[in-house]
């Protein structure tokens, strides 16, 4: 079963009434679509100590994965304000972990956007072999 845009954004509109933004004063929802069509909710959840607030994408990602699903197919989030929002860079980044292409439809107001995630983060960080030199000099190489 695959809910239309606006039935996944009416989920994000109440998993943001749920967040926790007593700082920004600005909550974030969000649910993220599994590709056998589970859906998972979250908000933003704000701290004191301000690097320590977690993003509602990121949270729905968490509930997802701890779910047992790393498939997705689609992203609603649904904010204040008069113009729709793009996920952050972190949240771009953990996302595409999972789905390099996912469909990103997100509102603020009246105003409704959609994106696909490979446009917003073209070249996503990839953890490379880390523990060996790209060009290690042989053992009888002279160096200098
Ligand atoms: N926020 C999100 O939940 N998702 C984003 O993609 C960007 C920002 C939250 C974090 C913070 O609680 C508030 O929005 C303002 O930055």
């Amino acid at each position: 079963m695959r809910l239309d845009d606006d039935a996944l954004l009416a989920r994000a509109r109440a998993a943001r009434g749920r967040a926790y933004a007593p700082y920004s004063g600005y909550p974030v929802g969000a649910v993220l679509e599994s590709t056998d069509g589970s859906l998972f909710e979250g908000c933003n959840v704000e701290n004191a100590s301000s690097p320590v607030t977690l993003c509602a994408e990121r949270g729905a990602l968490s509930a997802a994965v701890a779910a047992g699903h790393r498939s997705f197919r689609r992203l609603a989030l649904s904010t204040e304000g008069v113009e729709a929002v793009a996920p952050c860079g972190a949240c771009r980044q953990a996302l595409t972990e999972f789905a390099p292409d996912l469909e990103i439809v997100s509102e603020a107001g009246g105003d409704v956007r959609r994106w696909t995630l490979d446009v917003l983060l073209p070249v996503r960080f990839v953890l490379r072999d880390h523990r060996r030199p790209a060009a290690a000099p042989s053992e009888d190489e002279e160096i200098g």
